[in-house]
């Protein structure tokens, strides 16, 4: 079988439990102007899917059936990728692996049920140090067929952005300073689209607050001053509420927040991001409107229903060593790029691949078996790392997630079942690494 007829059997193979049909929805791709910095600034000129940073906040229930047209208007190729979804392959939105790219002026028709409920983004998956880094990205939120009682369902997209004087993007995408190190990280942070001075809130509010990291490479350390926000999902998957002092969330990840407003009516309160401890700055104020108190006491924040993912089996499990390595101040940096490939920075297993030019597979997995990977990060800097198609498990504590934050010199297990058949990308996401060699290829077959 030629690599054709093995995707188009295995689109056959999965075709649809039948999910409740949705209408098609559109999302167009195009160039616009958006107020990110707000009043006495210029526009700044975006990259945008239907008009707006951040996208059209796409909400599903769970177990219905998506279906999008894209439609591209940019003067680039581009690909959607609906980051944390369980999906067939063939709809995971990856440039020459699972689609060809959506031409300019060209359209793609993505259709697929959603297994899971959660907090999920869509973003392009081609170019993408630049792409997202001009304001293409999105919610997709998938609820639960029963959500717990909230009064309010808010999402923060977070998103930073390096702009000069007059708000105008800085156009110096990819380049070898920041890919060789931690990535472009903005000078100016947004929440939707617009700097957020402050977030109003009623006493006695219950706020479900699901956060985005749509950054190309900014981590965020965020602080809830006065509050004691409960966690209760991570990248969409639900785990027993804990309160969260500090929230980290590296790039491309989410949490849902349970955010008690106990505070008292008139009063503000600062969200810090405490991250960059040198670089700390306050994200925006939490500020109490003068009504009084909704309600004084609050219910105990229940646990989500959990999602339908096969527990992986630890003793069977075949386990694999995956080595991030390279970047500066680390072995064999170099700011040319590594000897011999020029333009490449980073590695997995030693093997650097220019942005979807995979050849090769780096590991091949048998459909329904378990596996523990153990990812090593033998370089001096973070790394978010995301396997598409699958939910993984963080070992030892065992919370179910698509991305795990490496810290410089960390390792971390990750242990899930290889049930959906197809290739798929093992990556940084940081976008700057992901496109100079920190992305891999793994067939489930
Ligand atoms: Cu959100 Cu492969 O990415
Ligand atoms: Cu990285």
């Amino acid at each position: 079988m030629n690599r054709r007829q093995f995707l188009s059997l295995s689109t056959l193979t999965l075709a649809p439990r039948v999910g409740a049909a949705t209408p098609i929805r559109k999302l167009s791709l195009g160039i616009g102007r958006q107020a990110l910095v707000g009043a006495g600034h210029p526009d700044t000129a975006v990259w945008s899917y239907n008009g707006t940073v951040p996208g059209p906040e796409l909400r599903f229930k769970q177990g219905e059936r998506l279906r999008i047209e894209v439609e591209n208007a940019l003067p680039v190729e581009t690909t959607v990728h609906w980051h944390g979804i369980r999906l067939p392959n063939a709809m995971d939105g990856v440039p020459g692996v699972t689609q060809k790219p959506i031409s300019r002026g060209g359209r793609f028709l993505y259709e697929f049920d959603l297994p899971d409920a959660g907090t999920f983004w869509y973003h392009p998956h081609l170019g993408s140090p630049e792409q997202v880094a001009r304001g293409l990205y999105g919610a997709l939120i998938v609820e639960e067929r029963n959500a717990p009682p909230v009064d309010r369902d808010v999402v923060w997209v977070l998103s930073d952005w390096r702009l000069d004087r007059e708000a105008r993007i800085v156009e110096n995408f990819g380049n070898p300073m920041d890919a060789s190190h931690a990535g472009r990280i903005g000078n100016t942070v947004t929440v939707n689209g617009a700097i957020l001075e402050s977030f109003s809130v009623r006493a006695g509010e219950r706020i479900r607050l699901r956060l985005i990291n749509a950054s190309n490479a900014r981590i965020y350390g965020l602080e809830f001053e006065g509050h004691e926000p409960q966690l209760i999902a991570l990248d969409g998957h639900p785990l027993e509420p804990r309160a969260s002092a500090r929230l980290v969330l590296g790039p491309g990840m989410r949490a849902d927040l349970m955010l008690d407003c106990k505070g008292n009516p008139g009063s503000a309160h600062r969200v810090i991001d405490t991250f960059y401890r040198q670089r700390a700055y306050e994200l925006l104020k939490v500020e109490y409107g003068t009504q009084r108190a909704s309600r004084t006491s609050f219910e105990p924040v229940p646990r989500l229903a959990a999602n339908p993912i096969s527990v992986p089996d630890l003793a069977k499990a075949e386990r694999h060593r995956i080595v991030f390595g390279g970047g500066m101040m680390g072995r064999g940096g170099m700011m040319g790029g590594m000897p011999g490939r020029p333009g490449l920075f980073w590695t997995v297993n030693g093997n650097a691949v220019p942005e979807h030019a995979h050849q090769e597979v780096l590991l091949k997995l048998k459909h329904g078996a378990s596996y523990v990977f153990e990812l090593v990060n033998d370089t001096a800097w973070h790394h978010p790392i995301h396997l598409h198609g699958h939910v993984f498990r963080v070992l030892p504590g065992g919370h179910w997630t698509d991305s795990v934050l490496l810290d410089p010199d960390a390792r971390a297990e990750i242990a899930f079942v290889a049930d959906n058949p197809g290739d798929w990308m093992l990556h940084c996401h940081v976008l700057e690494h992901q496109a100079t060699g920190m992305m891999a290829l793994v067939r489930v077959a």
